[in-house]
């Protein structure tokens, strides 16, 4: 039987886990083996996995019974929500407390749980600069997160908090790349004025996850957060100029002008980007860059991701 520790990575199909597992995988001597939990281990996605020599198991979040089954006997667990499923902190709620829960039952020895900052600490619901949603939000997928880390605190799981940042690849996936104007120029659209947005390689997620579970105990009850790097909007377009080798321009519209968008959760992103240019100093300043690169030498600049996915950009 193999002595390897194994962490049992929530997501694992999608694109956060994928990059745990992937990591895991790419480092056969590291003492890890990677299980993955998908509600369906016949998908095309789950069985790439199997083939990359990942073991892959049934787990549902929303069957606590499922996730206990799938954590049994795992040394780690990599525990996410899924908040665009349905845009409901509540049930990122209902399911970090069933990971928890599974973790503190089955004797799992570090959770790594991905987060983001609880934003109400820097804009009370009472300060009008931007809507309260849902009744107490002002960013929902981050509030709801950092309200699920209690899960782990009350469920007494040795945790570490990592929050992550925007993936640039929701200017593939996401709708968040340039748009083609009524003029025909490309143009980045981000209410971030001139601040910087901590952005990064999502696969960069996965690997800074390996690295606290290969750390031991070091970062137990610590918050990490990460990014890849910080760029302004205008940084952002010269370099995808540069990648896309067409003019992209930058557009720093006004918040409430993104938040009347219309399309599904533009109030939502609007509020998050207001949080982050409002917040700049102290939102980019907790992403240490060099920190994050200490415990991920291969994390990817913004150019180093263009070199390999601009040409998935839709233009
Ligand atoms: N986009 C960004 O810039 C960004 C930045 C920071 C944080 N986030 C957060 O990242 C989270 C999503 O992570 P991701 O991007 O890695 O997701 P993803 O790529 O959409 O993958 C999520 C995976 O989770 C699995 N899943 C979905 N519902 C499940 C359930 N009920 N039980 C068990 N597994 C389930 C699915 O796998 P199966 O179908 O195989 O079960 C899916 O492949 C969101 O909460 C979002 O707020 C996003």
């Amino acid at each position: 039987m193999s002595d390897k520790k194994t962490i049992a990575v929530i997501g694992a199909t999608g694109a956060q886990g994928g990059g745990l597992v992937r990591a895991i995988l790419n480092d056969p001597d590291g003492g890890f083996a990677a299980r993955a939990i998908t509600r369906d281990p016949d998908s095309d996605n789950a069985k790439a996995l199997a083939a990359a020599g990942a073991e892959v198991v049934k787990g549902d979040a929303d069957d606590p019974a499922s996730l206990e089954a799938a954590f049994d006997g795992a040394h780690g667990a990599f525990c996410v929500t899924f908040f665009w499923v349905d845009f409901s902190a509540e049930t990122e709620m209902r399911h970090a407390r069933a990971m928890a829960a599974a973790a503190k039952s089955t004797g799992v020895q570090h959770v790594v749980w991905s987060t983001l900052e609880d934003t109400r600490k820097f804009i009370p619901l009472d300060d009008d600069r931007m809507p309260t949603l849902q009744g107490k939000y002002k960013v929902p997928h981050f509030d709801g997160k950092e309200d699920a880390d209690a899960a782990f605190r009350e469920a007494g799981v040795p945790t570490t908090f990592l929050r992550t940042a925007f993936y640039w690849e929701n200017l593939i996936y996401f709708g968040l790349g340039p748009q083609r104007g009524e003029d025909g120029v490309l143009a980045l659209t981000y209410p971030m004025g001139d601040s910087r947005l901590p952005g990064m390689a999502v696969e960069d997620i996965g690997k800074v996850a390996y690295a606290i579970f290969k750390r031991g105990s070091e970062f137990i009850g610590k918050t990490v957060s990460i990014a890849g790097e910080h760029l302004t909007g205008y940084q952002m377009a010269e370099k995808l100029t540069r990648a896309l080798g067409e003019e992209v321009r930058y557009n720093a519209v006004d918040p409430d002008v993104y938040r009347s968008f219309g399309f599904p959760g533009a109030d939502e992103m609007g509020n998050m980007f207001q949080f982050k240019r409002d917040f700049e100093a102290e939102y980019c300043g907790a992403r240490d860059l060099d920190f994050v690169r200490s415990l991920n030498p291969e994390l990817q600049s913004f150019d180093d991701w263009l070199a390999t996915n601009a040409s998935k950009i839709p233009v």
